[in-house]
Protein backbone atom coordinates (compact mmCIF):
# COMPACT_ATOMS: atom_id res chain seq x y z
CA UNK A 1 0.00 0.00 0.00
CA UNK A 2 0.99 3.38 -0.29
CA UNK A 3 0.07 5.11 2.45
CA UNK A 4 2.29 6.23 5.32
CA UNK A 5 -0.42 7.51 7.48
CA UNK A 6 -2.55 3.94 7.03
CA UNK A 7 -5.47 4.31 4.67
CA UNK A 8 -8.20 5.19 7.78
CA UNK A 9 -6.28 7.97 8.30
CA UNK A 10 -7.14 9.16 4.92
CA UNK A 11 -5.16 7.86 1.94
CA UNK A 12 -2.58 9.53 -0.02
CA UNK A 13 -3.89 11.75 -2.62
CA UNK A 14 -2.08 11.33 -6.24
CA UNK A 15 -0.60 14.07 -5.61
CA UNK A 16 1.93 13.65 -2.59
CA UNK A 17 2.50 9.70 -3.29
CA UNK A 18 5.83 8.51 -1.62
CA UNK A 19 8.67 8.61 -4.08
CA UNK A 20 9.53 5.07 -5.11
CA UNK A 21 12.72 3.33 -5.89
CA UNK A 22 13.51 0.97 -8.56
CA UNK A 23 11.37 -1.00 -9.82
CA UNK A 24 7.76 0.15 -9.07
CA UNK A 25 10.02 3.43 -9.43
CA UNK A 26 10.90 2.40 -12.84
CA UNK A 27 7.39 1.53 -13.76
CA UNK A 28 5.66 5.10 -12.23
CA UNK A 29 7.36 6.80 -14.46
CA UNK A 30 6.23 5.35 -17.61
CA UNK A 31 3.04 4.34 -15.89
CA UNK A 32 0.81 5.69 -12.61
CA UNK A 33 0.48 2.74 -11.24
CA UNK A 34 0.57 4.19 -8.03
CA UNK A 35 -1.49 6.51 -8.79
CA UNK A 36 -4.03 4.47 -10.23
CA UNK A 37 -3.81 2.42 -6.98
CA UNK A 38 -4.22 5.68 -4.49
CA UNK A 39 -7.11 7.02 -6.89
CA UNK A 40 -9.03 3.99 -7.27
CA UNK A 41 -8.35 1.89 -4.32
CA UNK A 42 -6.93 2.62 -1.81
CA UNK A 43 -8.17 6.71 -1.98
CA UNK A 44 -11.56 5.87 -3.61
CA UNK A 45 -14.34 5.84 -0.59
CA UNK A 46 -16.79 3.74 -0.24
CA UNK A 47 -19.94 3.77 1.72
CA UNK A 48 -19.16 2.01 5.19
CA UNK A 49 -22.85 0.36 5.27
CA UNK A 50 -22.23 -1.74 2.23
CA UNK A 51 -24.33 -5.50 2.98
CA UNK A 52 -23.92 -8.79 1.25
CA UNK A 53 -26.03 -7.34 -1.31
CA UNK A 54 -23.04 -5.19 -2.61
CA UNK A 55 -20.76 -7.81 -3.44
CA UNK A 56 -22.90 -9.46 -6.53
CA UNK A 57 -20.93 -6.42 -8.63
CA UNK A 58 -17.26 -8.01 -7.78
CA UNK A 59 -18.33 -11.32 -7.98
CA UNK A 60 -20.25 -10.54 -11.34
CA UNK A 61 -17.10 -8.79 -12.74
CA UNK A 62 -14.88 -12.28 -11.52
CA UNK A 63 -17.61 -14.80 -12.94
CA UNK A 64 -16.97 -12.56 -16.34
CA UNK A 65 -13.23 -13.34 -16.41
CA UNK A 66 -14.16 -17.17 -15.63
CA UNK A 67 -16.30 -17.39 -18.71
CA UNK A 68 -13.78 -15.37 -21.10
CA UNK A 69 -10.74 -17.98 -19.92
CA UNK A 70 -12.52 -21.18 -20.21
CA UNK A 71 -13.86 -19.81 -23.28
CA UNK A 72 -10.82 -19.52 -24.96
CA UNK A 73 -9.92 -23.20 -23.88
CA UNK A 74 -13.21 -24.46 -25.39
CA UNK A 75 -12.72 -21.96 -28.64
CA UNK A 76 -9.16 -24.08 -28.75
CA UNK A 77 -11.29 -27.71 -29.93
CA UNK A 78 -14.53 -26.61 -31.18
CA UNK A 79 -15.28 -26.92 -34.67
CA UNK A 80 -18.49 -24.75 -36.01
CA UNK A 81 -20.50 -26.47 -38.78
CA UNK A 82 -23.39 -28.01 -39.10
CA UNK A 83 -21.46 -31.31 -39.36
CA UNK A 84 -18.77 -30.80 -36.43
CA UNK A 85 -20.12 -28.69 -34.11
CA UNK A 86 -22.22 -32.00 -31.80
CA UNK A 87 -18.90 -33.99 -32.46
CA UNK A 88 -16.55 -31.58 -31.45
CA UNK A 89 -17.91 -30.99 -28.12
CA UNK A 90 -18.27 -34.78 -27.65
CA UNK A 91 -14.68 -34.74 -28.04
CA UNK A 92 -14.47 -32.15 -25.50
CA UNK A 93 -15.99 -33.98 -23.31
CA UNK A 94 -14.42 -37.54 -23.44
CA UNK A 95 -10.80 -37.42 -25.24
CA UNK A 96 -9.74 -33.20 -24.81
CA UNK A 97 -7.58 -33.86 -21.54
CA UNK A 98 -9.81 -31.83 -18.37
CA UNK A 99 -12.03 -30.96 -21.41
CA UNK A 100 -15.13 -31.86 -19.40
CA UNK A 101 -14.10 -29.53 -16.70
CA UNK A 102 -13.81 -26.68 -19.20
CA UNK A 103 -16.67 -27.61 -20.44
CA UNK A 104 -18.87 -27.77 -17.53
CA UNK A 105 -17.51 -24.17 -15.53
CA UNK A 106 -18.18 -22.95 -18.85
CA UNK A 107 -22.10 -23.85 -19.14
CA UNK A 108 -22.22 -24.04 -14.99
CA UNK A 109 -20.68 -20.21 -15.18
CA UNK A 110 -23.47 -18.83 -17.30
CA UNK A 111 -25.90 -19.74 -14.98
CA UNK A 112 -24.05 -18.44 -12.27
CA UNK A 113 -23.38 -15.50 -14.27
CA UNK A 114 -27.39 -14.76 -14.24
CA UNK A 115 -27.92 -15.62 -10.95
CA UNK A 116 -25.10 -13.60 -9.97
CA UNK A 117 -26.58 -10.26 -12.20
CA UNK A 118 -30.26 -10.42 -10.96
CA UNK A 119 -29.37 -10.71 -7.35
CA UNK A 120 -27.64 -7.58 -7.84
CA UNK A 121 -30.17 -5.77 -10.16
CA UNK A 122 -32.44 -7.12 -7.26
CA UNK A 123 -29.82 -4.66 -4.90
CA UNK A 124 -30.94 -2.05 -7.60
CA UNK A 125 -34.54 -2.01 -6.86
CA UNK A 126 -34.56 -2.29 -3.10
CA UNK A 127 -32.25 0.47 -2.65
CA UNK A 128 -33.51 3.00 -5.27
CA UNK A 129 -30.12 2.79 -6.60
CA UNK A 130 -31.20 3.40 -10.55
CA UNK A 131 -32.54 7.01 -9.25
CA UNK A 132 -30.74 10.16 -9.83
CA UNK A 133 -27.66 10.45 -9.83
CA UNK A 134 -27.43 7.06 -10.98
CA UNK A 135 -29.56 6.37 -14.67
CA UNK A 136 -26.69 6.08 -17.00
CA UNK A 137 -24.79 3.78 -14.28
CA UNK A 138 -28.10 1.65 -14.54
CA UNK A 139 -28.82 1.74 -18.26
CA UNK A 140 -25.70 1.11 -18.87
CA UNK A 141 -26.06 -2.15 -16.35
CA UNK A 142 -29.40 -2.82 -19.07
CA UNK A 143 -27.39 -3.11 -21.79
CA UNK A 144 -24.83 -5.48 -20.59
CA UNK A 145 -27.84 -7.24 -19.51
CA UNK A 146 -29.19 -7.17 -23.00
CA UNK A 147 -25.59 -8.41 -24.17
CA UNK A 148 -25.55 -11.08 -21.87
CA UNK A 149 -29.09 -12.45 -22.72
CA UNK A 150 -27.84 -12.45 -26.12
CA UNK A 151 -24.73 -13.98 -25.62
CA UNK A 152 -25.64 -16.76 -23.80
CA UNK A 153 -28.48 -17.18 -26.48
CA UNK A 154 -25.95 -17.89 -29.01
CA UNK A 155 -23.61 -19.64 -26.99
CA UNK A 156 -26.67 -22.32 -26.28
CA UNK A 157 -26.87 -22.61 -30.44
CA UNK A 158 -23.07 -23.65 -30.46
CA UNK A 159 -23.16 -27.40 -29.19
CA UNK A 160 -25.90 -27.87 -32.47
CA UNK A 161 -28.47 -30.16 -29.68
CA UNK A 162 -31.77 -30.59 -30.24
CA UNK A 163 -33.21 -28.06 -28.60
CA UNK A 164 -29.83 -25.75 -29.25
CA UNK A 165 -31.73 -26.14 -32.72
CA UNK A 166 -34.92 -26.27 -31.93
CA UNK A 167 -34.61 -22.79 -29.42
CA UNK A 168 -33.23 -21.10 -32.12
CA UNK A 169 -35.81 -21.53 -33.99
CA UNK A 170 -38.68 -20.52 -32.01
CA UNK A 171 -36.66 -17.26 -30.78
CA UNK A 172 -35.25 -15.98 -34.59
CA UNK A 173 -38.67 -16.55 -35.57
CA UNK A 174 -39.61 -14.20 -33.11
CA UNK A 175 -38.02 -11.31 -35.01
CA UNK A 176 -40.73 -12.21 -37.90
CA UNK A 177 -43.69 -10.90 -36.08
CA UNK A 178 -42.25 -7.28 -36.71
CA UNK A 179 -44.71 -5.67 -39.26
CA UNK A 180 -43.27 -5.13 -42.73
CA UNK A 181 -39.56 -5.97 -42.47
CA UNK A 182 -40.23 -8.99 -39.94
CA UNK A 183 -40.07 -11.94 -42.42
CA UNK A 184 -36.85 -10.87 -44.15
CA UNK A 185 -34.90 -9.79 -41.07
CA UNK A 186 -35.36 -13.21 -39.87
CA UNK A 187 -33.89 -14.28 -42.78
CA UNK A 188 -31.07 -12.20 -42.96
CA UNK A 189 -30.31 -13.28 -39.37
CA UNK A 190 -30.51 -16.59 -40.53
CA UNK A 191 -28.22 -16.26 -44.01
CA UNK A 192 -30.42 -19.11 -45.07
CA UNK A 193 -33.81 -20.45 -45.45
CA UNK A 194 -34.10 -22.26 -42.02
CA UNK A 195 -31.50 -22.74 -39.17
CA UNK A 196 -28.42 -23.86 -40.53
CA UNK A 197 -24.56 -23.79 -40.82
CA UNK A 198 -24.55 -19.96 -41.96
CA UNK A 199 -26.77 -19.60 -39.00
CA UNK A 200 -24.36 -21.39 -36.64
CA UNK A 201 -21.68 -19.65 -37.80
CA UNK A 202 -22.31 -16.61 -37.68
CA UNK A 203 -23.80 -17.01 -33.69
CA UNK A 204 -20.13 -18.80 -33.02
CA UNK A 205 -18.46 -15.22 -34.44
CA UNK A 206 -20.53 -13.45 -32.67
CA UNK A 207 -20.63 -15.36 -29.34
CA UNK A 208 -16.39 -15.69 -29.58
CA UNK A 209 -15.48 -12.43 -30.53
CA UNK A 210 -18.22 -9.62 -31.12
CA UNK A 211 -20.23 -9.70 -27.82
CA UNK A 212 -17.81 -10.41 -25.40
CA UNK A 213 -16.03 -7.17 -26.81
CA UNK A 214 -18.94 -5.53 -26.32
CA UNK A 215 -19.81 -6.76 -22.77
CA UNK A 216 -16.16 -5.71 -21.95
CA UNK A 217 -16.79 -2.27 -23.41
CA UNK A 218 -20.18 -1.86 -21.77
CA UNK A 219 -18.84 -3.40 -18.20
CA UNK A 220 -16.28 -0.55 -18.28
CA UNK A 221 -18.21 2.12 -18.85
CA UNK A 222 -20.21 1.41 -16.58
CA UNK A 223 -17.34 1.23 -14.12
CA UNK A 224 -16.77 4.77 -15.03
CA UNK A 225 -20.21 5.66 -14.32
CA UNK A 226 -20.42 4.25 -11.06
CA UNK A 227 -16.85 6.12 -10.19
CA UNK A 228 -18.29 9.21 -11.21
CA UNK A 229 -21.90 9.30 -9.14
CA UNK A 230 -20.16 6.86 -6.36
CA UNK A 231 -21.98 4.21 -5.12
CA UNK A 232 -25.45 4.24 -3.48
CA UNK A 233 -26.07 2.33 0.01
CA UNK A 234 -28.59 0.60 1.68
CA UNK A 235 -29.60 3.82 3.35
CA UNK A 236 -29.84 5.59 0.15
CA UNK A 237 -27.62 8.49 1.29
CA UNK A 238 -25.23 10.65 -0.90
CA UNK A 239 -22.27 10.38 1.18
CA UNK A 240 -20.17 12.98 -1.31
CA UNK A 241 -22.81 15.50 0.67
CA UNK A 242 -21.17 14.99 4.19
CA UNK A 243 -17.15 15.37 3.26
CA UNK A 244 -14.17 15.23 6.29
CA UNK A 245 -11.18 18.10 6.60
CA UNK A 246 -9.24 15.37 4.29
CA UNK A 247 -11.92 15.72 1.38
CA UNK A 248 -13.53 12.10 1.83
CA UNK A 249 -16.64 11.34 2.73
CA UNK A 250 -17.38 10.83 6.49
CA UNK A 251 -19.42 7.78 5.91
CA UNK A 252 -16.86 6.16 3.63
CA UNK A 253 -14.38 3.88 3.87
CA UNK A 254 -11.13 2.88 1.33
CA UNK A 255 -12.49 0.27 -0.78
CA UNK A 256 -9.10 -1.43 -0.44
CA UNK A 257 -8.34 -2.89 1.88
CA UNK A 258 -11.64 -3.29 3.76
CA UNK A 259 -14.12 -4.14 0.48
CA UNK A 260 -11.31 -6.13 -1.16
CA UNK A 261 -10.63 -8.26 1.74
CA UNK A 262 -14.37 -9.21 2.07
CA UNK A 263 -14.94 -9.81 -1.91
CA UNK A 264 -12.02 -11.97 -1.71
CA UNK A 265 -14.02 -13.86 1.39
CA UNK A 266 -17.27 -13.87 -0.65
CA UNK A 267 -15.62 -14.92 -3.97
CA UNK A 268 -14.27 -18.00 -2.03
CA UNK A 269 -17.38 -18.81 -0.71
CA UNK A 270 -19.05 -18.69 -4.14
CA UNK A 271 -16.31 -20.93 -5.36
CA UNK A 272 -16.99 -23.58 -3.18
CA UNK A 273 -21.11 -23.55 -4.05
CA UNK A 274 -20.00 -23.13 -7.78
CA UNK A 275 -17.48 -26.57 -7.39
CA UNK A 276 -19.84 -28.46 -5.76
CA UNK A 277 -22.50 -28.21 -8.66
CA UNK A 278 -19.56 -28.77 -11.24
CA UNK A 279 -18.53 -31.59 -9.87
CA UNK A 280 -21.51 -33.46 -8.49
CA UNK A 281 -24.97 -31.87 -10.22
CA UNK A 282 -23.40 -30.33 -13.46
CA UNK A 283 -27.10 -30.29 -15.43
CA UNK A 284 -28.88 -29.33 -12.24
CA UNK A 285 -31.12 -31.62 -13.31
CA UNK A 286 -31.76 -30.37 -16.73
CA UNK A 287 -32.20 -26.30 -15.63
CA UNK A 288 -28.15 -25.52 -16.57
CA UNK A 289 -28.12 -28.32 -19.18
CA UNK A 290 -31.13 -29.61 -20.88
CA UNK A 291 -32.20 -33.10 -21.74
CA UNK A 292 -32.53 -32.85 -25.18
CA UNK A 293 -29.62 -31.05 -25.98
CA UNK A 294 -27.49 -34.68 -25.08
CA UNK A 295 -29.18 -35.08 -28.67
CA UNK A 296 -27.38 -33.81 -32.11
CA UNK A 297 -30.00 -31.35 -34.10
CA UNK A 298 -32.29 -32.97 -35.97
CA UNK A 299 -34.82 -30.74 -37.94
CA UNK A 300 -37.06 -33.66 -38.25
CA UNK A 301 -37.87 -34.47 -34.56
CA UNK A 302 -39.33 -31.61 -32.17
CA UNK A 303 -38.96 -32.09 -28.50
CA UNK A 304 -41.48 -32.66 -26.45
CA UNK A 305 -41.25 -29.12 -24.68
CA UNK A 306 -39.37 -26.21 -26.34
CA UNK A 307 -37.95 -24.24 -23.32
CA UNK A 308 -35.23 -22.10 -23.34
CA UNK A 309 -32.73 -22.20 -20.07
CA UNK A 310 -34.06 -21.21 -16.86
CA UNK A 311 -32.70 -17.54 -17.03
CA UNK A 312 -35.22 -16.64 -19.84
CA UNK A 313 -37.85 -18.74 -19.17
CA UNK A 314 -40.06 -15.57 -17.29
CA UNK A 315 -40.17 -13.53 -20.31
CA UNK A 316 -40.76 -17.08 -22.15
CA UNK A 317 -43.86 -17.60 -19.79
CA UNK A 318 -44.99 -14.14 -20.86
CA UNK A 319 -44.67 -14.77 -24.75
CA UNK A 320 -46.45 -18.19 -24.41
CA UNK A 321 -49.31 -16.50 -21.71
CA UNK A 322 -51.40 -14.93 -24.78
CA UNK A 323 -52.65 -17.02 -27.61
CA UNK A 324 -51.79 -14.43 -30.27
CA UNK A 325 -47.70 -14.39 -30.77
CA UNK A 326 -47.66 -10.64 -32.24
CA UNK A 327 -49.13 -9.63 -28.92
CA UNK A 328 -47.16 -12.21 -26.91
CA UNK A 329 -43.67 -11.46 -28.49
CA UNK A 330 -44.30 -7.56 -28.10
CA UNK A 331 -45.04 -8.27 -24.43
CA UNK A 332 -42.08 -10.35 -23.72
CA UNK A 333 -40.15 -7.44 -25.34
CA UNK A 334 -42.02 -4.74 -23.33
CA UNK A 335 -40.72 -7.40 -19.55
CA UNK A 336 -37.20 -6.71 -20.66
CA UNK A 337 -37.18 -3.02 -21.88
CA UNK A 338 -39.39 -1.51 -19.10
CA UNK A 339 -36.37 -2.34 -16.76
CA UNK A 340 -34.90 0.54 -18.46
CA UNK A 341 -37.62 3.15 -17.57
CA UNK A 342 -37.38 2.83 -14.21
CA UNK A 343 -35.46 5.76 -13.32
CA UNK A 344 -38.25 7.98 -14.58
CA UNK A 345 -40.93 5.90 -13.19
CA UNK A 346 -40.41 6.01 -9.82
CA UNK A 347 -41.59 9.12 -7.91
CA UNK A 348 -40.68 8.64 -4.50
CA UNK A 349 -38.57 11.02 -3.01
CA UNK A 350 -36.58 8.11 -1.34
CA UNK A 351 -34.41 5.98 -2.38
CA UNK A 352 -33.75 2.66 -0.32
CA UNK A 353 -36.88 0.70 0.49
CA UNK A 354 -35.66 1.14 4.32
CA UNK A 355 -37.18 4.27 4.45
CA UNK A 356 -40.80 3.41 1.72
CA UNK A 357 -43.82 2.77 3.34
CA UNK A 358 -45.81 -0.66 2.91
CA UNK A 359 -47.05 -0.15 -0.52
CA UNK A 360 -43.41 0.09 -2.58
CA UNK A 361 -42.48 -2.55 -0.49
CA UNK A 362 -45.12 -5.24 -1.25
CA UNK A 363 -45.05 -4.41 -4.61
CA UNK A 364 -41.44 -5.17 -4.74
CA UNK A 365 -41.94 -8.30 -3.00
CA UNK A 366 -44.97 -9.43 -5.63
CA UNK A 367 -42.53 -8.18 -8.35
CA UNK A 368 -39.83 -10.64 -6.79
CA UNK A 369 -42.81 -13.74 -6.28
CA UNK A 370 -44.07 -13.28 -10.06
CA UNK A 371 -40.72 -13.11 -11.22
CA UNK A 372 -39.64 -16.61 -10.36
CA UNK A 373 -43.14 -17.98 -10.30
CA UNK A 374 -42.78 -16.84 -14.40
CA UNK A 375 -39.60 -18.39 -14.41
CA UNK A 376 -41.33 -21.82 -13.13
CA UNK A 377 -44.45 -21.68 -15.27
CA UNK A 378 -42.00 -20.90 -18.43
CA UNK A 379 -40.41 -24.40 -18.02
CA UNK A 380 -43.89 -26.02 -18.13
CA UNK A 381 -46.22 -26.70 -20.85
CA UNK A 382 -48.26 -23.58 -22.32
CA UNK A 383 -51.08 -25.00 -20.98
CA UNK A 384 -54.42 -24.80 -18.93
CA UNK A 385 -53.59 -23.90 -15.02
CA UNK A 386 -50.16 -22.84 -15.97
CA UNK A 387 -51.16 -20.37 -18.84
CA UNK A 388 -53.67 -19.07 -16.15
CA UNK A 389 -51.30 -18.11 -13.64
CA UNK A 390 -48.77 -17.05 -16.03
CA UNK A 391 -51.65 -14.33 -17.07
CA UNK A 392 -52.00 -13.66 -13.51
CA UNK A 393 -47.72 -13.12 -12.64
CA UNK A 394 -47.79 -11.37 -15.98
CA UNK A 395 -49.86 -8.73 -14.96
CA UNK A 396 -48.13 -8.27 -11.52
CA UNK A 397 -45.15 -8.18 -12.82
CA UNK A 398 -46.32 -5.15 -15.24
CA UNK A 399 -48.28 -2.91 -12.36
CA UNK A 400 -45.11 -3.27 -10.68
CA UNK A 401 -43.17 -0.96 -13.70
CA UNK A 402 -46.53 0.78 -14.99
CA UNK A 403 -47.93 1.99 -11.96
CA UNK A 404 -45.43 2.90 -9.90
CA UNK A 405 -46.03 6.62 -10.83
CA UNK A 406 -48.84 6.25 -9.27
CA UNK A 407 -48.01 4.46 -6.05
CA UNK A 408 -44.21 5.15 -5.29
CA UNK A 409 -45.47 8.86 -4.34
CA UNK A 410 -45.28 9.75 -1.19
CA UNK A 411 -49.09 10.57 -1.22
CA UNK A 412 -49.78 7.34 -1.76
CA UNK A 413 -46.88 5.73 0.06
CA UNK A 414 -45.76 7.79 2.80
CA UNK A 415 -41.82 7.66 3.20
CA UNK A 416 -39.67 8.04 6.61
CA UNK A 417 -37.56 10.72 7.12
CA UNK A 418 -34.13 9.90 6.21
CA UNK A 419 -31.09 10.27 8.60
CA UNK A 420 -28.52 12.78 7.76
CA UNK A 421 -25.54 10.49 8.28
CA UNK A 422 -25.44 6.80 7.29
CA UNK A 423 -26.96 4.47 10.07
CA UNK A 424 -23.93 1.85 10.58
CA UNK A 425 -24.47 -0.82 13.36
CA UNK A 426 -20.94 -2.27 13.57
CA UNK A 427 -20.90 -6.08 13.49
C1 LIG B 1 -21.27 -8.26 -16.37
C2 LIG B 1 -22.20 -7.69 -15.64
C3 LIG B 1 -21.97 -6.65 -14.60
C4 LIG B 1 -20.83 -6.34 -13.90
C5 LIG B 1 -19.46 -7.00 -14.02
C6 LIG B 1 -21.16 -5.26 -13.00
C7 LIG B 1 -20.27 -4.67 -12.11
C8 LIG B 1 -20.63 -3.80 -11.12
C9 LIG B 1 -19.79 -3.42 -10.00
C10 LIG B 1 -18.37 -3.97 -9.73
C11 LIG B 1 -20.48 -2.56 -9.24
C12 LIG B 1 -20.02 -1.95 -7.91
C13 LIG B 1 -20.23 -2.98 -6.81
C14 LIG B 1 -21.69 -3.18 -6.47
O1 LIG B 1 -22.37 -2.16 -6.27
O2 LIG B 1 -22.15 -4.34 -6.45
C15 LIG B 1 -21.75 -2.30 -9.88
C16 LIG B 1 -22.74 -1.44 -9.44
C17 LIG B 1 -23.98 -1.28 -10.03
N1 LIG B 1 -24.50 -2.02 -11.09
FE1 LIG B 1 -23.49 -3.43 -12.13
N2 LIG B 1 -22.47 -4.91 -13.17
C18 LIG B 1 -23.02 -5.74 -14.13
C19 LIG B 1 -24.32 -5.75 -14.57
C20 LIG B 1 -25.31 -4.86 -14.16
C21 LIG B 1 -26.67 -4.88 -14.61
C22 LIG B 1 -27.24 -5.89 -15.60
C23 LIG B 1 -27.31 -3.85 -13.97
C24 LIG B 1 -28.74 -3.39 -14.07
C25 LIG B 1 -29.43 -3.37 -15.10
C26 LIG B 1 -26.36 -3.19 -13.11
C27 LIG B 1 -26.62 -2.09 -12.31
C28 LIG B 1 -25.77 -1.59 -11.35
C29 LIG B 1 -26.10 -0.51 -10.43
C30 LIG B 1 -27.41 0.29 -10.39
C31 LIG B 1 -24.98 -0.33 -9.61
C32 LIG B 1 -24.83 0.70 -8.46
C33 LIG B 1 -25.47 0.10 -7.25
C34 LIG B 1 -25.37 0.93 -6.01
O3 LIG B 1 -24.45 1.72 -5.89
O4 LIG B 1 -26.28 0.76 -5.16
N3 LIG B 1 -25.16 -3.83 -13.25
N4 LIG B 1 -21.82 -3.08 -11.03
Amino acid sequence: MASNNGPAAGAPLAGNLPKRKGFMGWLNKRMPVDEFIAEQLTGYYAPKNFNIWYFFGSLALVVLVMQLLTGIFLTMFYKPGELTSFDSVEFIMREVSHGWLIRYLHSTGASAFFIVVYLHMFRALLYGSYKPPRELLWLLGMLVYLALMAEAFMGYVLPWGNMSFWGAQVIVNLFGTIPAIGPPLVEWIRGDYGIADATLNRFFALHVVALPLGILLLVMLHLVALRTTGSNNPDGIEIKEKLGPNGKPLDGIPFHPYYTVKDVVGVGVFFILFAIIVFFVPTFGGLFLEGPNFDPANPMSTPEHIAPVWYFTPFYAILRAVPDQRLGALLMGLAVVSFFFLPWLDRSPVKSMRYRGWVSKTMLTLFAVSFIALGYLGLQPAEGIYVLWARIFGVIYFLYFWAMPFYSRASVDPVKQVPQRVVFNAH
